[in-house]
């Protein structure tokens, strides 16, 4: 296997509040290989946009990173960079596309000078007709006209916005590209052209690529592998066939067959119980009071990672029973 171009481990971003840390990303392990597109899906407030800011060192107070460790490169500690060396991190080795990135334009200042402001802050060398020029590259890159430069982002469509965007987040040749819901406020048609682009940039820069979002079709469509988030924990991953011919997560599984698809219109199913509240989380697995195939112990004990043969892991009690009595089939346990 070739070395991760990113890499977290048991990653921890909690929130102070009045009654107490919401854990919203709680242990949190991912390994991402050069050039892979890995998708994030969950719930809103699993802790997926969380876990993108974590990456990039971007959680602000009342949140903290309260541990764990963030890997780029192999051999980045990126929660031990200085602030300044993490500047220069961001946007040239890893770029994000924000949940909502065609609103963080700065409506009164146009395209090329916002373009031009965020490559300089972030290290791109050059003199001010340089960087123009290469502003252009990019707008043409995203598919966009080279006057777009001159224009205000007021007068911008929503996927023109989101275009521009995307040229900000590979104008550096970033090697991680994270992508949180980028074409959710878009149609059809614009979110499947726009994704279209993302992919062809990104495999020209041979970068990977966390996509976070709900819509599994689209998922689907340009992930490779896929993590299912609850309660800021990866409750599974697996390849895109894996997790969606056989899901082993309950809550995977239910996920799964609440896609609506026409043959399956009258058994529509959604994810019973109330969504998770992380200010009062259940004791023992976070999904047990929703889960359809809850045991006994799912209500005191906590789940622990368990890896299939294929390199695919979940987090259920399920799979630990089924671990364990191999475990002792096998006579590996004391
Ligand atoms: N600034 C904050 N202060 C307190 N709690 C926060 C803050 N930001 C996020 N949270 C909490 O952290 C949890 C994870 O939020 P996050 O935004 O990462 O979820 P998400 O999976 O991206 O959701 P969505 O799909 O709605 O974008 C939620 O419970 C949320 O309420
Ligand atoms: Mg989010």
């Amino acid at each position: 296997m070739t070395r991760p171009v990113l890499q977290l481990e048991d990653l921890r971003v909690y929130y102070g509040t009045r009654q107490g840390d919401v854990k919203a990303a709680d242990g949190v392990n991912l390994t991402l290989s050069k050039g892979e597109r890995f998708g994030l899906v969950g719930e809103s407030g699993s802790g997926k946009t969380t876990t993108a800011l974590a990456i990039l060192r971007m959680i602000k107070p009342p949140g903290k990173i309260a541990g764990g460790r963030i890997t780029l490169d192999g051999d980045v500690d990126i929660l031990k960079l200085s602030d300044e060396e993490m500047r220069m991190t961001r946007l040239s080795r890893i770029a994000m596309i924000p949940q909502g990135a065609m609103n963080s334009l700065n409506p009164v200042v146009r395209v090329k000078d916002q373009m031009i402001l965020t490559m300089r802050t972030h290290g791109e060398p050059g003199n001010d007709h340089q960087i123009l020029q290469r502003v252009e590259e990019l707008l043409d890159s995203v598919g966009l006209q080279p006057n777009v430069a001159d224009l205000y982002p007021h007068e911008l469509s929503g996927g023109m916005k989101q275009r521009v965007c995307i040229a900000l987040a590979i104008s550096m040749s970033p090697q991680v590209i994270l992508a949180d819901e980028p074409t959710s406020a878009l149609d059809v048609v614009v979110q499947r052209r726009i994704m279209q682009t993302l992919r062809t940039l990104q495999e020209k820069l041979g970068a990977a690529v966390i996509l976070v979002g709900h819509d599994m079709g689209l998922m689907a469509q340009f992930v490779d592998r896929l993590g299912v988030m609850y309660g800021g924990k990866l409750v599974e991953v697996g390849t895109v066939e894996e997790i969606f011919n056989d899901p082993k997560h309950p809550y995977t599984q239910l996920l799964i067959s609440s896609i609506p698809s026409l043959d399956r219109k009258r058994d529509f199913q959604g994810i019973p119980g109330m969504p998770l509240s992380l200010h009062n989380p259940p004791t023992g697995c976070l999904f047990h009071p929703r889960c359809p195939h809850v045991m006994e112990h799912c209500s005191t004990q906590e789940p622990i990672e368990i890896t299939f043969d294929s390199g695919r892991t979940a987090l259920c009690l399920l799979y630990n029973e089924a671990h364990i009595d191999k475990e002792i089939a096998d006579g590996s346990t004391a």
